[in-house]
């Protein structure tokens, strides 16, 4: 079993594994990490080539080289790897030991030992957790938030996640009116006992396979084998994970857009569902004045009053408000660099390349990058 060990990041606020047994136990939980971690035996390069796709494809960059990466729900740890892969610096997170361990599987086969990926066990419901975290460039929580028991909470929760100007990437059950309170039905004699699991599999688990054969033969293409194109997923799991995933909401893709809009976010792409399963929603964090303001107030950068030879390292003073918090440093081809904290701490490469935490200079106004801006941040709630 794949189980939440050791090796796993510490957590002060980790989630009750407590509270998550007796979910279990009185049939208001499915145990996802359980299924996840039958998928695994099936993961292979083509899947995660998938994954990969899939993640480029809506968020519409090709790579993530430098960025911050929230999964926040990160299930199997498909889509953290696929992260990693893309270059992120990713933080993974999951309710489910199950789920952890698995993320955590996924690191120590494809990643081991890796300090750019963290995982820990939480709740995205845990707001005392969320702010320990600080922001990221691209927040993903990929069928997560209907299953927390309060999903509009969960989705404010991971919108403060989000850098200005960062992507979020949400999937969430399409709401079907009556036929969304049958699965809810459906689900709930799922986890109610040993019988309902055994009597909603052999019921259902049949009928989507024919309807997969059905529509193979209705389009002329093997519908199987199609599957896994799409995200790396395998159908047979996804089946369990829908006959059985308790808790269960859903909500109506005008509704979802409109809380984010409300929020300060702009729809980027939107990938509806014809049926039951999930609507996509890609959302943007778009910097309103006030942002700008808050966050020239907050932080600023600017040289540092000192000579340097022809290729000695330059060097530059990092300010919030009018307090000096850290020295910032590169090599003159950029390659290398670092900063230096006035309380002690440094570090090698905060974020990517020196081109990915200055903007700017030359004839333009010298500034702080987002992915500058959101580190700082990051640090600035270690510190405190
Ligand atoms: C359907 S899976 C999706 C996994 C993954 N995001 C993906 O795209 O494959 C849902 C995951 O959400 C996790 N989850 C449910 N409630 C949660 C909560 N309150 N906080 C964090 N994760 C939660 C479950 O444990 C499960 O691993």
């Amino acid at each position: 079993m794949y189980w939440v060990n050791s090796e796993s990041d510490s957590n002060p606020t980790a989630s009750n594994p407590a509270e998550f047994e007796r979910e279990v136990a009185t049939g208001q939980r499915f145990e996802f990490g359980q299924n996840w971690r039958r998928f695994l035996s099936v993961l292979n390069e083509e899947r995660i080539a998938n994954a990969i796709q899939s993640l480029q494809q809506q968020l519409g960059l090709d790579r993530l080289d430098g960025l911050q990466f929230c999964d926040a729900g990160s299930g199997s740890g498909l889509f953290s790897l696929a992260a990693r892969r893309l270059g992120a610096t990713v933080h993974s997170f999951d309710f489910d030991p199950s789920s952890v361990g698995c993320t955590q599987e996924l690191k120590r086969r494809y990643f081991a030992d890796d300090p750019h990926w963290t995982i820990q066990p939480a709740s995205v419901l845990d707001t005392d957790y969320l702010r320990t975290l600080g922001q990221f460039d691209v927040v993903y929580s990929w069928g997560v938030l209907h299953h927390t028991g309060a999903m509009w909470q969960a989705i404010e929760n991971v919108t403060m996640l989000v850098v200005p100007k960062g992507r979020l990437f949400i999937a969430l059950y399409n709401d079907q009116g009556w036929l969304s309170r049958m699965w809810l039905a459906v689900k709930r004699a799922y986890c109610c006992c040993t019988l309902g699991r055994w009597a909603m599999t052999v019921t259902w688990v049949p009928g989507f396979f024919a309807r997969m054969c059905v529509a193979s033969l209705v389009a002329g293409r093997n519908k199987f084998a199609a599957y896994h194109h799409e995200r790396g997923m395998s159908p047979v799991h996804d089946w369990i994970d829908w006959i059985g995933g308790l808790p269960f909401e859903v909500a109506k893709p005008d509704d979802v857009i409109r809380f984010h809009e409300q929020r300060g976010f702009e729809l980027f792409k939107l990938t509806r569902t014809k049926s039951l399963g999930c609507n996509q929603f890609v959302f943007q964090m778009k910097r309103s004045p006030r942002d700008e303001r808050t966050q020239n107030m907050s932080y600023r950068v600017e040289h540092a009053a000192s000579k340097r030879g022809s290729f000695g390292v330059y060097r530059y003073c990092i300010y919030q408000g009018d307090c000096l918090i850290a020295h910032y440093w590169h090599d003159h081809r950029g390659d290398e660099h670092g900063i230096e904290f006035v309380n002690g701490l440094s570090e090698d490469c905060p974020v990517g390349r020196m081109t990915d935490f200055l903007e700017g200079g030359g004839p333009e106004p010298l500034r702080l990058s987002d992915s500058a801006i959101a580190y700082l941040t990051r640090k600035q709630h270690v510190k405190s």
